[in-house]
């Protein structure tokens, strides 16, 4: 068994679906207009799966996409694993889909619960399998598909969200690139500020609870405004300082992509040039665990990221959770 020092992402890929959703299109569905959108989010508009698609078949997409471009094939991946809460079923895990689908047989597969942080609590987890020398190949996807859990009648939340998914090939790397640290957190005592109410074994639906919608997202917007616009900036300041970085060592910050305002209030506190963060949430909306991947495919793709860079992902999310991670670009 070897114990290679460095792990990190050798291949990036991403899928969203086809249907656009404009906020003109939510003008004719709720009391809202584009000007309030783009002012309070940033989003202009957003990709909603059609009917019969599923999370898996995004995830699929972007992770086959990912293992191409890492040069490898379905069969090199020693492990799944899938951050998602919009599963295609409860039972079982939607990883398990994916990994039927992509043709990696009995390859190892799981899902991961941590919201719009999964992401990275994904990386995370990669990088320790790695490090250990338990597996070679991680395959890590963030899929959502929150316009199945979205609450179209609500204008506080439905302008806000999106589908998709992102994938990342996480593998041994040389000693001067991959994973330099972590910050994961989570603070549970906030749980029901971002949270579907109905529908786990705590309270089982009944026809009640699917009148009122509460078999959809319900989130005190503003608390999770102020948890995201503290935690972003304090993250990635622990994270650096656990690798002994400081903010002017960052070449590119790829942020969760919930609301542009959250974005600026870091660009502000970490005093970097606002081109140092990639955004695409006008284009998406918030996607959850596959906003932070959808992003990073889209950076290197336009070639924000070139190897050698000192990448920082930061996101938050139903947990409240919260996730940082610092990379050297390896490819
Ligand atoms: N169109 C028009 N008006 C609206 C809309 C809308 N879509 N939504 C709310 N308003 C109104 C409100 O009713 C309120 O009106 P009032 O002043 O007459 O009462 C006013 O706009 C202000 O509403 P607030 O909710 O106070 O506005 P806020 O500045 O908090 O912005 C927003 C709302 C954009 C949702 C913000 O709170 C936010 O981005 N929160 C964070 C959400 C987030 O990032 N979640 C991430 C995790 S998601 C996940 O994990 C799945």
């Amino acid at each position: 068994m070897t114990f290679p020092k460095r792990a990190g992402i050798v291949g990036v890929g991403s899928a969203v679906p086809d249907r656009v959703l404009t906020n003109s299109d939510l003008e004719k569905m709720v009391d809202t207009s584009d000007e309030w959108i783009r002012t309070m989010t940033g989003i202009v508009e957003r990709r909603i799966a059609s009917k019969g698609e599923a999370t898996s078949d995004f995830a699929v997409k972007a992770g086959r996409s990912a293992i191409e471009k890492a040069g490898l094939r379905a069969e090199d991946i020693d492990l799944i694993i899938l951050a998602t809460f919009t599963g295609d079923t409860p039972l079982p895990a939607t990883a398990c889909i994916v990994q039927n689908a992509l043709g990696c047989p009995n390859t190892p597969a799981f899902d991961l619960a941590a919201g719009c942080s999964g992401f990275v609590y994904g990386l995370a987890a990669a990088d320790a399998f790695v490090r250990s020398g338990m597996y070679d190949h991680v395959l890590v996807i963030g899929a959502d598909m929150l316009s199945c859990v979205t609450n179209w009648t609500d204008r506080t939340t439905c302008v806000l969200f999106g589908d998709g998914a992102g994938a990342a090939v996480v593998a041994p790397v040389g000693e001067d690139s991959g994973f330099l640290a972590f910050d994961l957190g989570c603070d549970g005592s906030a749980a029901q500020s971002l949270w579907i109410p109905a529908g786990g074994s705590r309270h089982p639906y009944t026809p009640e609870d699917l009148a009122a919608h509460r078999d959809k997202i319900v989130m005190e917007g503003r608390e999770v405004f102020k948890f995201a616009v503290k935690i972003q900036g304090e993250a990635t300041e622990r994270v650096l300082g656990r690798c002994g970085l400081t903010t002017a060592d960052i070449d590119m910050v790829i942020p969760h992509q919930a609301n542009i305002r959250i974005i600026e209030s870091a660009v502000n506190r970490l005093g970097l040039p606002p081109e140092k963060f990639f955004v695409n949430l006008h284009k998406y909306g918030n996607t959850s665990a596959a906003s932070i991947p959808i992003a990073l495919d889209e950076a290197v793709s336009e070639g924000k990221i070139k190897k050698g860079d000192t990448v920082v992902t930061v996101g938050f999310g139903a947990g409240l959770t919260w996730a940082a991670g610092v990379m050297k670009w390896a490819f």
